[in-house]
């Protein structure tokens, strides 16, 4: 285990961080997700930083999916910290030759890269990965597994928005067979102390869900009862191999988050990852409204990304990497 590694970082939080990688949030400690929710608290404010704590620190994005909030979010954050950011696009690379991802890891790491933020279509994809890497490997969402800062970047707005985490009720309605982004919070709520319900037709709920310690619901008013806050999932059309919601009309109507269907709740907060599908799994309304956390959200997607980086760039400053 190591002590964070700049002034900054140290003054932020004396919590130890002990690790190279960040796959997911199922295998982290709470301590070890607080100490992330703590350390981007404490970047709240700072831009710009007086000092540039990863300044010797190279960056490169491996992503196969599109992406518009992870990827610039993790841009903006790198830079903020000094670090240096590989203009490497995936689509105009030798992986179309079909060059592997670990052949790819070992070209770019062999020029100086220290950290890597992947995405990619198949779930589980990092974990034979990092251990071949002396390299730094964030999971920027893999396949329907995890989506860790995502889930984090959530976590820190309700914790801000709530004032804790424990005992809050969260509901997450939507896609949820599709769903990195659920699986990810189901496994950060769970161990800071909040109960999870998941939402949606019985077609996209997985069989089984309620092992990683989730209830499930098929009725989004009765879910709703007595919620802290609802995370609205995208439907994920592209994903799904055959029709696995009657209609779009359909689904709004059963599992759409409009006005209406909130007005019972007036304390709700309102949560999606993006992008959003307007009129398919939330109204425009409740999106731009007064209960919407959206677009801070993504605000704070900045520091929790920062804080990813500074606890992983102390590990490898205590490993002499
Ligand atoms: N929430 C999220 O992952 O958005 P992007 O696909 O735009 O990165």
């Amino acid at each position: 285990m190591t002590r964070l590694s700049t002034t900054t970082q140290e003054a932020a939080t004396a919590t130890e961080w002990g690790r190279k990688d960040l796959l997911g949030l199922e295998d982290l400690s709470a301590a070890e997700i607080e100490s992330i929710l703590d350390l981007a608290a404490s970047f709240k404010g700072s831009h710009p930083l007086s000092e540039a704590p990863l300044k010797r620190r190279t960056v490169a994005f491996l992503f196969t999916e599109p992406s518009t909030r992870t990827r610039s979010s993790f841009e903006v954050a790198a830079r903020r910290l000094g670090c240096e950011v590989l203009g490497f696009q995936t689509a105009a690379s030798s992986l179309l030759k079909g060059e592997s991802l670990l052949d790819t890891i070992w070209n770019l790491e062999a020029m100086g890269i220290d950290f890597f933020l992947i995405r990619h279509e198949h779930s589980g994809v990092l974990e034979p990965l990092a251990p071949q890497t002396k390299a730094s490997l964030i999971n920027a969402g893999d396949g329907a597994h995890e989506h860790p800062t995502q889930a984090l970047l959530d976590m820190f707005t309700l914790r801000e928005k709530k004032g804790k985490l424990k005992g809050l009720k969260v509901v997450i309605v939507g896609d949820i067979t599709h769903s990195r982004v659920a699986r990810s919070n189901i496994h950060g709520l769970k161990k800071l102390g909040a109960k999870v319900t998941v939402c949606g037709p019985a077609a996209l709920i997985p069989k089984g869900i309620e092992k990683l310690g989730c209830a499930v619901s098929h009725d989004l008013d009765r879910a709703l009862e007595g919620a802290d806050a609802v995370n609205v999932l995208r439907l994920q059309l592209e994903r799904q191999k055959q029709n696995l919601v009657t209609s779009v009309g359909d689904y709004y109507q059963a599992f759409g988050v409009d006005g209406a269907r909130l007005e019972a709740h007036p304390d709700l907060i309102v949560l999606h990852p993006g992008p959003m599908n307007r009129g398919v799994e939330i109204s425009s309304a409740v999106a731009d409204g007064p209960r919407s956390a959206i677009l801070e959200q993504v605000s704070n997607g900045v520091l929790v990304r920062m804080a990813v980086l500074s606890l992983l760039d102390s590990w490898r400053t205590a490993n002499g990497r």
